[in-house]
Formats: C-alpha cells, sequence, structure tokens
C-alpha cells in the first residue's frame, strides 16, 4: 500500500516555507475533508468498519503525542458534548506507567498526523495484546498504526513536511467531529448544529484570516519578537488552543512558552509576571468571556503586555484581533490560526529554520 502523493503537494511553489504553505492549505484541507466525509446527499458518511467500532464502545480513550494529543483535547470536548460518550486523553508515551482503569468496551482512537510515531504505536501493541480494538485517524494510509489498528479514518490534508504541525491539528479536529456527529446520529442524539455547512463556513473563514497575514505578522513583531517567555491563556476549549499556541512557539521560535488555563494562573504561575511580559489571550467561548478578561486584567496589573484575540459573538472590547464568528465547538479550527502565524512569523523575525527546528523531528520512531 503506498500513499498517493501529488508531485505538487510536496514542492514548496512560491513558499519561503513548508510551514506558511501548509498552514495556507488548511482551507482546502477542511474543503477535502467534507467532500470525503460526506455523501451525495450531504450526510455524514463512515464506513461500516468505523461504524461498527464506535458502536460498540462505552468509552474513548484518545491516545497521541504533540500537536496530536492537543488536538485530541479539543475532541474530547467534541465527542462528550455532541456524542455523549466518556472521552479520555492520554499522552502516549506515559500510557504504560499510568494504564488507565478501563471501562467494559474501551475504544482506542490513535491520533497520529505521520501514523508511525513509536510511543503511540508501543501503546497500540499493547491494546491489540489485551484484545481491544483500535481505531486510527492518520493522514497518511498504510502507515504502520493505521495498518495495525482495526480501522483508519485518514485526515486527507496531504503531505505535511514541517515539522511544526499546522494542518493536520485543524484536520484531526475536523474528523473528530465528524465521528462525533455520526455516533450523536446513530444514538438519535439532538444536535445542536448542522455539522458540514458549518465546516464549509470555517473553511471559507480560514481563507478571509489567511487574507490577513500580516496582521498577524505586526502582533508577533509587537509581542515575541524579543521576549524570552510568554504566556497563551484561555478558558474551556480556548486554554486546549492555547496549548497548542504555547508548543508552536517553543518548536520554532524557541520562546519558554505556557498554555494555561486562565484561572489556574493565580495558583502559581502569575509569579512569573512582570513588566512586559506577553501574555495572548485566546477568547471565543462566550461563557467564559468576563472570567478571561478578569485574568487579562489582572496580569495587565502586574506589567503583562496582553495581546487579546477574540471571536465575535463574545462582547469584546479593544482586542487586537477580533475572528469573524463560527459555533463556539468549532472555534478552535479558527482561533488557532492566529497563534499558528505568530508562532511563524515570531520565527522569522527571530532569525530560526521555521521548517527544521533545532533537536526536533518530524516523525519520531524511538521511544
Ligand atoms: C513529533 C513532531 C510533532 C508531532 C508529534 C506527533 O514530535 O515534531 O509535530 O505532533 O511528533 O506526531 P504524529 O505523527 O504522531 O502526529
Amino acid at each position: 500500500y503506498t500513499a498517493e502523493i501529488d508531485a505538487s503537494d510536496i514542492e514548496k511553489g512560491t513558499y519561503a516555507h513548508y510551514m506558511l504553505k501548509e498552514m495556507d492549505e488548511q482551507p482546502a484541507v477542511i474543503r477535502n475533508i467534507i467532500q470525503h466525509y460526506q455523501n451525495e446527499n450531504g450526510e455524514i458518511e463512515l464506513t461500516e468498519g468505523v461504524r461498527e467500532l464506535v458502536s460498540e464502545a462505552d468509552r474513548i480513550y484518545i491516545v497521541a503525542c504533540g500537536t496530536s494529543y492537543n488536538a485530541g483535547l479539543v475532541g474530547k470536548d467534541i465527542l462528550e458534548r455532541i456524542a455523549g460518550i466518556p472521552t479520555e486523553v492520554h499522552v502516549s508515551s506515559e500510557f504504560g506507567y499510568n494504564m488507565p482503569l478501563l471501562s467494559e468496551r474501551p475504544l482506542f482512537v490513535f491520533l497520529s498526523q505521520s501514523g508511525e510515531t513509536a510511543d503511540s504505536r508501543a501503546v497500540l501493541v499493547e491494546v491489540k495484546k489485551r484484545g481491544y480494538k483500535a481505531l486510527t485517524m492518520t493522514n497518511v494510509p498504510g502507515s504502520t498504526l493505521s495498518r495495525e489498528a482495526n480501522e483508519t479514518m485518514l485526515l486527507h490534508a496531504g503531505p505535511e513536511i514541517a515539522v511544526a504541525s499546522t494542518k493536520a491539528y485543524t484536520a484531526q479536529i475536523a474528523v473528530l467531529a465528524i465521528l462525533a456527529y455520526d455516533i450523536a446520529r446513530a444514538t438519535g442524539k439532538e444536535l445542536p448544529f448542522d455539522l458540514m455547512p458549518e465546516l464549509a463556513r470555517v473553511a471559507t473563514i480560514m481563507d478571509s484570516i489567511m487574507a490577513q497575514k500580516e496582521l498577524f505578522e505586526d502582533l508577533a513583531e509587537r509581542y515575541l519578537k524579543t521576549t524570552s517567555n510568554t504566556f497563551f491563556i484561555g478558558r474551556g476549549l480556548d486554554a486546549s488552543v492555547c496549548l497548542e499556541g504555547a508548543l508552536k512557539v517553543k518548536e520554532i521560535s524557541y520562546i519558554q512558552a505556557e498554555g494555561y488555563p486562565g484561572g489556574e494562573l493565580k495558583h502559581g504561575s502569575i509569579a512569573l509576571i512582570e513588566g512586559g511580559t506577553p501574555v495572548i489571550a485566546l477568547i471565543s467561548q462566550p461563557k467564559t468571556n468576563l472570567n478571561i478578561r478578569g485574568n487579562v486584567k489582572e496580569v495587565v496589573a502586574r506589567g503583562a503586555n496582553a495581546c487579546i484575540i477574540s471571536m465575535q459573538g463574545v462582547e469584546h472590547e479593544n482586542d487586537d484581533f477580533i475572528l469573524p464568528h463560527v459555533e463556539p465547538l468549532l472555534a478552535p479550527l479558527i482561533n488557532v490560526l492566529p497563534v499558528q502565524l505568530m508562532a511563524y512569523y515570531a520565527a522569522l523575525a527571530r532569525g530560526c529554520d521555521v521548517d527544521k527546528p533545532r533537536n526536533l523531528a518530524k516523525s519520531v520512531t524511538v521511544e
């Protein structure tokens, strides 16, 4: 089984970096996913194999590393809120030591862009030995994790070459949402909104954000260019995106970055805030708006340089950027773009090798 790769997919073309190209591809990836996972009536269509696997499960255990783990955190919320199925997210390399208490009918979902990550594979081997079922979500057909799991859902994101993962993150969230909606449909759950049209809208909004890149270049210059540390803060789903924002900034701009739930700051980390510390706040969830703005005030009172990226639909003030509105549950697909872009432009401004950051590998095949 070989992956189908179009030569144009693995060339940079006019792009300065693969990372920039791959960020730009995100709207097309979402459209590609919609196309692959819906039938001619516009309904979500998964394979019988996948449907059978999830219908037998009473709990989902997502297992992943790095950016895929961060996508899993968003997926957990979507699966629990839409499909009503309890979902846990685990770091692959920790799973062996802290094997969670398993439910009667667990389903393991391996999230992996490459499908080759050794830490994740080790868990898959163990899970299979115990007779449990596994579903792999990966970008690479025929990859090890895909071959060894019972079923595969592909990300359809096209080859991802930059070490810092971007389009695989948004693809994973979209595919997890599709899975959640399919489970919800099969179990007769009430659906808060129509997923596929909303994903199509997400793609259009992604286009509009990518058309305004220079704004995020300015924000990166202003907040990240010269700093040695930074915080990303948010609450609820935004807190998960903050983890991904911090990871991107660490990976490619070598800035010490923490993604933090806003409410947790006061329990320790706020001690690190001093004059000029950049704090980037993501505010897309109406129900967390007031509290996270309270956290921003707390850090500003201690001298932080706060950058607020919010979304229409939450009451905003003088925010640095206000994203177009999408369903709050899908907001991570949109508000991750500014943080990816800011990480990218910060790395450029700091003279870092964006596509090949030091000490990192695209696919880690050792445990
Ligand atoms: C490496 C990469 C990360 C990636 C992680 C998991 O550490 O540098 O960008 O998120 O592996 O990779 P996977 O292919 O399993 O998603």
